[in-house]
């Protein structure tokens, strides 16, 4: 049985990143600068994307790594990440970037602000929160899940045009600014990505990345 701790990741060694999203795929790449690895988009191999059918974010990012594991004959990593409001008792949680779609198919996140905020109506309870779970699959089957969360509250009208997504209407605990106002480099310090990937960097460090 082949198993996760004795898998090893080396300088030079090629990383298919499993998402089609510019966005995260910059910010991944950011997060693995240390690392020397020689990151593939699962989009430059012209991998499909499998449906995102799992009911949390470890299946979904399990799902997508390990398609592009299998497809590419190459190590995969996916990510699959999203909001939680409470007031909304965690929506829109797995179907976060499903809110921005528009019925051509385009995804706007302008659009799916305005709706979040629509439902959040006058709730009292601002707490918020972004979870990222990180899936590291290799084309056997073999999967590492690692998962991170940053807790913090919604603010409306949405500030700053940095980041991505939901950014211009969080602001994490202990900051005075929205993730997109902030300086990349402190929310790469900071969001759940961040967390999730400091996680992932401590297994690729023990396993020799
Ligand atoms: P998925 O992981 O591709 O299913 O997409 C999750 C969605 O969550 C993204 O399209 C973004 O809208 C949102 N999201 C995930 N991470 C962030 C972030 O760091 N900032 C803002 N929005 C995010």
């Amino acid at each position: 049985m082949a198993r996760a701790e004795h898998r090893r990741l080396r300088r030079g060694d090629r990383l298919v990143i499993a998402t089609h999203n510019a966005g995260k795929l910059s910010e991944i790449a950011d997060l693995l600068a240390p690392f020397d690895l020689v990151l593939v988009s699962a989009g430059e191999l012209g991998l499909p994307e499998p449906a995102e059918t799992g009911s949390s974010f470890a299946e979904n990012a399990t799902l997508k790594a390990l398609a592009a594991a299998r497809g590419a004959g190459l190590p995969a990593l996916a990510d699959d990440s999203g909001i939680g409001f409470a007031a909304l008792k965690g929506a829109p949680g797995v179907h976060t970037a499903d809110w921005a779609v528009l019925p051509d198919g385009s995804r706007d996140f302008g659009v799916a602000m305005a709706l979040a905020r629509a439902r959040l109506g006058e709730a009292a309870d601002k707490r918020a929160w972004f979870t990222c779970c990180l899936a590291l699959a290799w084309p056997d089957g073999v999967v590492e899940t690692f998962e991170g969360r940053v807790d913090g509250q919604w603010t409306w009208p949405p500030r700053g045009a940095r980041g991505f997504g939901y950014d211009p209407m969080f602001v994490p605990d202990g900051e005075r600014e929205t993730f997109g106002e902030m300086e990349p480099a402190r929310k790469h310090a900071i969001s759940h990505r961040a967390r999730a990937f400091a996680l992932l960097s401590a297994r690729l460090r023990q396993g020799g990345a």
